[in-house]
Order: C-alpha cells, then sequence, then structure tokens
C-alpha cells in the first residue's frame, strides 16, 4: 500500500519540472515568436504567434527553480518517506532531483511542446485549437527523453506520470465543462 504511494508520488515529483516549465508559459508567455512570423514551404506558419520567446526562457526558468526546490527539500523528505517505505537508490535518485535533469526535462518540455506545434501547423490546425494526445504527452515524453542522461528511472514511472497527465487534463476538461466554462467536455 505505502510502496504504491511512494510509486505515485515519486513519479508526479519526477513531472513537477517538465508541468511547470510546459504551465507557465500561458501566464507569463507572449510577445515575440520563436518561428519571427515566418512561414513553412507549405505556406503555415512554422510554429505560430503561440510559441513564443519569453514564454520558452520563462517555462525553463521557472522549471530549473522548481528542481532546485525539490533538491533542497529531498533531505528533509526522505526520512519522512523511509518510515514507511524502502528508499531505494532509483526512489531517491528521483526524490534529490539532479539539477540537469530538472533543465533538461524543463527543455525537453518545451521542445516537446514546439515540435507539437510544428505538426499541427503542417496538418493545419490553428494556434491555441487542440490536437488531443500531442497536446497533453508531446511535452511529458521529450522531457523524459531529454533528461534519460541524468535520471532514468524505471518504466513504471513513466508510465504512472503519463497516466496521471493525461487524468489530469481529462478531469480538468470535465470539471471545466460542469463549471459552464467549456462547450464540450473533453
Ligand atoms: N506560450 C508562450 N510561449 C511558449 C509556449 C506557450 O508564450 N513557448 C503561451 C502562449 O501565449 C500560448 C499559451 O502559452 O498561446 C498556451 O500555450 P499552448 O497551449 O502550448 O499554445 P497554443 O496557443 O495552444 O498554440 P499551439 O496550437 O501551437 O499549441
Ligand atoms: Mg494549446
Amino acid at each position: 500500500m505505502y510502496e504504491l504511494l511512494a510509486l505515485i508520488e515519486l513519479s508526479i515529483w519526477l513531472g513537477l519540472p517538465a508541468w511547470i516549465a510546459n504551465s507557465m508559459p500561458v501566464l507569463f508567455g507572449g510577445g515575440t515568436p520563436i518561428d519571427g512570423g515566418r512561414h513553412f514551404r507549405d505556406g503555415y506558419r512554422i510554429l505560430g504567434n503561440g510559441k513564443t520567446i519569453r514564454g520558452f526562457i520563462v517555462g525553463v526558468f521557472l522549471g530549473v527553480l522548481t528542481g532546485i526546490g525539490q533538491s533542497l527539500a529531498a533531505p528533509y523528505l526522505e526520512p519522512i518517506m523511509a518510515e514507511y517505505v524502502t528508499v531505494t537508490t532509483e526512489m531517491s535518485a528521483i526524490l534529490y532531483m539532479p539539477i540537469p535533469a530538472a533543465f533538461l526535462l524543463s527543455v525537453g518540455a518545451l521542445t516537446g511542446d514546439l515540435i507539437g506545434s510544428f505538426f499541427k501547423r503542417r496538418i493545419d490546425i490553428k494556434s491555441g485549437n487542440p490536437a488531443p494526445v500531442l497536446d497533453q504527452l508531446g511535452f511529458i515524453i521529450m522531457g523524459l527523453l531529454l533528461a534519460s542522461p541524468f535520471l532514468q528511472p524505471a518504466g513504471i514511472y513513466a508510465m504512472i506520470l503519463i497516466s496521471i497527465t493525461l487524468g489530469i487534463h481529462w478531469i480538468s476538461n470535465a470539471v471545466g465543462y460542469l463549471l459552464g466554462l467549456k462547450k464540450h467536455p473533453w
């Protein structure tokens, strides 16, 4: 029971820098688009106005800040965790969140987001319009891939993290629909 709880907690812990990096640009982004307003040879924008330089930088900065907070908190959390479960080397590797891993989780999240937008523009999905799954998973998968030289969690952590990421999206959409903020529950 506690083992499962620890598994879920650490999966969330692993995802925090990528989640922060991915979600903060909407609050602090804007300004010059990364593609400089240019169009691809198919006539559509390369990335679109939704992907800005400031959003990218702010995302990386806050993602790294999150990682620094996590690694500072780790020595205090480890003994608490150890009261309930055996903290394995792998578990403490995630808990201590190496700063290079937090940096690469953040850069990866934002790069995955850019790649997603690139593909969305290629199939004529306008900036801001949703691309289910791609919008929710591109950033987390790219974050984990880029960070893998510094942090290689067992597949189960990635699977739980991906499931939670999709779950949060589904729940927030359902709540938005119930509150009348969204037209559709998806
Ligand atoms: N944002 C930003 N810079 C980034 C990423 C996001 O400034 N690198 C801001 C933009 O204001 C963007 C908002 O965060 O509109 C929401 O981000 P996102 O949903 O990723 O972009 P979309 O506007 O939906 O564009 P796209 O269709 O290309 O995903
Ligand atoms: Mg969007």
